[in-house]
């Protein structure tokens, strides 16, 4: 900004050109893949026949969890289970608002078993309200916190039904929005919560009466492009002023730095060939 007055050298202003974005400390829920590996196929990223390298996964997610450790957070872990190669992906089997739990309902039958462990997690950690869902529901998978609302996803796996479960067991507004595109068949491979009232998303996942429900909600959000949802860009994971996300997600994490956050970069090559992210591996236990 410069201001000039009459017979003067202009005066030059640094004006910042974002907020300052401050962190809140976390506490996530997460799964070692000891198990993990591509056996079955329930989404388009994943390909039986390609070779899985669980050493590389366990190094992935290692690197993970220490990074949110090293953010000041707190990462709890739940013993993997053999036989459930996704579990590694905690975000789907629990959604945490104020203490209050709403556990999953796998869609695929290979990942049914995974619901229950994560039930007996939460009572075996103090958990009291904890209610499981009647209808097919992914948890974080589809449902977004965003501090006033929760953003729902259908289209592949969370079934509509299930959105409206959500709102009278956690007690929030929820907002149904619809998935199109089957390469991102979770909202949170298609939207992430930056800050309070803050969201970036990729328009093409979504409906067109759903991308103006998001254009009307959230009209300063950051719109992602086709090769920052490529990569799972947007599969990211933000404590307000960090954003986690994957290390090919360039653009993107230069968009989210224009607005004062501080791009974070992980390597999710691995758990990538199975659909998932940071964000997928990450559970947020809002308490
Ligand atoms: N292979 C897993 C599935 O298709 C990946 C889940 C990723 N998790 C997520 N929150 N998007 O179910």
């Amino acid at each position: 900004v410069s201001l000039v007055g009459p017979g003067e050298e202009p005066i030059v202003l640094d004006v910042p050109t974002a907020p300052v974005r401050v962190p809140t400390t976390r506490r996530y829920l997460m799964c070692a893949p000891e198990h993990f590996t591509v056996a079955y196929s329930i989404n388009p990223w994943m390909d039986p026949t390609r070779p899985i390298s669980t050493a590389l996964a366990v190094e992935q997610w290692t690197a993970l969890k220490e990074t949110y450790e090293g953010l000041g957070h707190r990462v709890e872990t739940i013993q993997p289970e053999p036989g459930l190669p996704d579990m590694v992906f905690a975000a789907n089997s629990g959604t945490v608002v104020d203490g209050r739990v709403l556990g999953s309902r796998f869609r695929a039958p290979q990942r049914a078993a995974e619901a229950d462990h994560f039930r007996r997690w939460f009572l075996a950690n103090g958990y009291r309200d904890v209610v499981m869902p009647e209808r097919t529901n992914e948890a974080e998978g589809d449902l977004a916190w965003t501090g006033r609302y929760l953003l729902a996803g259908t289209g592949f796996r969370t079934d509509p039904l299930a959105h409206a479960e959500a709102q009278e067991a956690l007690g929030v507004p929820v907002i149904s929005l619809q998935l199109v595109d089957p390469r991102y068949y979770h909202l949170d491979v298609a939207l992430f919560v930056l800050a309070d009232d803050l969201v970036a998303y990729y328009p093409e996942a979504f409906s067109p009466g759903s991308l103006r429900v998001l254009e009307r909600l959230f009209p300063d959000a950051v719109v992602a492009t086709e090769e920052d949802a490529a990569c799972l860009g947007l599969n990211a994971v933000s404590d307000g002023r960090h954003v986690v996300l994957p290390v090919e997600a360039v653009h993107l994490a230069g968009e989210v730095a224009k607005r004062g956050f501080e791009p974070v970069f992980v390597d999710i090559s691995e758990l990538r060939k199975s659909g998932g992210g940071p964000k997928c591996c990450t559970m947020e236990l809002r308490d």
